[in-house]
């Protein structure tokens, strides 16, 4: 708990650039969390340096990720949205857990697997312990629910283990963490291949409509979108792509799948995408306006990255001084 109610932690990478999907069934969702928890959003730029980056191009990045969360609605005041690199405690809890986690457990990660797969001339040590440094975010904050999805459980489990093997020891130090099951968004699948998620890391750009796109780029790659020779506008799993289409309208304008129907009824495909087209670009223009005026005013964005990194600061060293105090490091001299 912190002023009183529950804490909420999630974080994000700044490689690639974020997705209608994220915005659709994330983003948008994370809008009003606020009300009810003290949420916590941090770009962490050190957990993407266990992949090889080009220094400007992440600092860059980072800030274009940071301006498009805001851009996108979610207040600086009411959250916290900042950098892990700026907040020394992510490093010095990461440090310690490491102490209470078996090598066992990270071999036994399929994230690592598949990115030890992928970057094969570069694993290391790392990306090995990157579950570590993601338990320490979160426990850092006594974060009672994390929004992840599917591939992250994994690590919230492992986050979860360790936990409970510290508080085992040394009484009751961390809260232990849920998966947030809230309001879910819609889940919007890549427009190439329905039956994969829109995903910020594909490699084919057609797949996935960013944040960034302009209204052109946008209305092309729904134009192209991968549909079915069915011809006819229903919502089912035999017809992938126009479900997809469906869901990306409903979730664009708030509408529900019968009223969509209804207004779709007897057209087709070209016109569904049409109207897909111009629901997200209506979303993406204000968005994307928003975000020029935000990475424009350099002192207003500096300002919310300092003060959100010091209240982040002062939320963690709580946690942090008490972790230092029951493993026996010494009492800091006043
Ligand atoms: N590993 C997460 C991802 O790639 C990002 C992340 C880092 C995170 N620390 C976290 C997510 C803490 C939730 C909570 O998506």
């Amino acid at each position: 708990m912190l002023n009183g109610k529950k804490v909420l932690f999630s974080g994000m990478q700044a490689t690639g650039t974020l997705t209608l999907g994220n915005y659709l069934g994330a983003l948008k969702n994370w809008i009003e969390l606020a009300d009810e928890y003290e949420c916590f959003y941090s770009v962490v730029d050190m957990h993407s340096i266990t992949v090889r980056q080009e220094p400007s191009e992440l600092r860059k990045k980072a800030r274009n990720l940071m301006a498009l969360y805001i851009a996108a609605g979610l207040d600086p005041e009411d959250n916290c949205i900042y950098y892990q690199s700026h907040v020394s405690g992510h490093a010095e809890l990461a440090w310690i857990l490491n102490c209470f986690t078996y090598v066992g457990e990270l071999n036994r990660m399929t994230q690592f697997k598949d990115k030890a797969r992928k970057h094969a001339d570069n694993i290391n040590a790392g990306l090995y312990t990157y579950p570590v440094l993601m338990a320490a975010d979160i426990l850092l904050y006594q974060a009672d629910v994390v929004p992840v999805g599917i591939d992250q459980m994994q690590h919230l489990e492992i986050t979860r283990d360790i936990a409970g093997r510290f508080n085992a020891i040394y009484g009751d130090v961390f809260t232990i963490p849920e998966p947030y099951i809230g309001k879910q968004g819609a889940k919007i699948m890549s427009l190439q291949d329905p039956s994969k998620k829109m995903s910020k890391s594909d490699e084919n750009p057609n797949a996935s409509i960013y944040l960034l796109d302009d209204p052109d780029t946008v209305m092309r790659k729904f134009k192209r979108a991968v549909t079915d020779s069915e011809a006819c506008i229903a919502y089912n799993d035999e017809q992938p792509g126009v479900k997809n289409l469906l869901d990306i309208y409903c979730a664009a304008t708030n509408t529900s799948i019968d009223d969509a129907l209804k207004e779709f009824e007897g057209q087709g495909y070209g016109q569904l995408k049409e109207a897909v087209g111009e629901s997200v670009i209506a979303i993406l223009k204000p968005l994307q306006q928003r975000f020029n005026e935000i990475l424009a005013d350099k002192d207003y964005l500096d300002n919310i990255i300092k003060t959100n990194a010091e209240r982040a600061q002062t939320a963690s060293l709580k946690t942090l001084r008490k972790v230092q105090k029951k493993v026996g490091f010494p009492e800091r001299v006043r």
